[in-house]
């Protein structure tokens, strides 16, 4: 048995990315960590190329990604927020797994789960809801593929402002918007998921979930 994590953030070994490890981790299984930056992956053209031979025609990394998830028994998706939504490389990725539902639903079935970092875990009237956004992206594609959603996890992650430079005087920065009028880059410090427990638990538990769902 085997579950792939395909990891949406750019940032070298990212907060995305060590939540999506320790999800991986906690399976107990043979596990596969991508990092989509690594790859060239085209969104999909909707040419329908792929209909007769469930391959894609374009000549970028998304096909052999779409074999790796066609092969694997479990998929779980890291997404960061930018603009309050899933990232576009994680949501390319997404789009180039189209290929595997013609007359086989291939996905139809494996057990899946999202793994999102974000600034804003709950949405209000004045901010948006990015985490679930991002949430219900993954897990909407999930239940259009028939797969088994079987959770989530959110992670707590940094403005880009605390590290831009500028993050105390641009009238743009998200520092105070975030944290009202007193914050400041020192005040607010920086977010790492090994100091979340709710969100190191919820990343064991999807682990955990998964392998019982393979074991059953
Ligand atoms: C261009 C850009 C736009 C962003 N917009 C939002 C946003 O609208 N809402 C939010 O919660 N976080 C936003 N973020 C913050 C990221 O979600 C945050 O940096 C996240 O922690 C990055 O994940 P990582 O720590 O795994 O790299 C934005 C980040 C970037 C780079």
């Amino acid at each position: 048995m085997k579950v792939l994590g395909v990891s949406g953030s750019p940032i070298p070994d990212s907060n995305t990315d060590r939540a999506l490890k320790e999800a991986l981790e906690a399976t107990g299984l043979e596990t596969e960590f991508i990092k989509l930056k690594d790859y060239n992956v085209e969104p999909c053209n909707a040419c329908l190329g792929c209909v007769k031979t469930n391959q894609c025609v374009q000549k970028d990394d998304g096909v052999l990604l779409a074999e790796k998830t066609k092969e694997a028994d479990a998929l779980i998706i890291g997404s960061y927020t930018p603009y309050a939504n899933i990232d576009a490389r994680s949501k390319a990725f997404l789009e180039r797994l189209y290929p595997l539902r013609h007359n086989h639903g291939f996905m139809g079935g494996k057990p899946g789960g999202a793994i999102v970092a974000s600034c804003i875990l709950e949405g209000s009237e004045m901010l948006p809801p990015a985490a679930d956004m991002a949430v219900n992206s993954i897990k909407f594609f999930m239940m259009e593929e028939n797969m088994n959603f079987l959770g989530e996890v959110k992670v707590l992650g940094n403005v880009p402002c605390i590290k831009c430079g500028r993050g105390d005087e641009c009238k743009m920065s998200a520092i105070k918007m975030l944290n009202g009028p007193d914050a400041t880059v020192e005040s607010v410090g920086t977010n790492v998921f090994e100091k979340q427990p709710d969100a190191i638990n919820s990343a064991k538990e999807l682990g955990l979930r998964i392998k019982a769902a393979l074991a059953s």
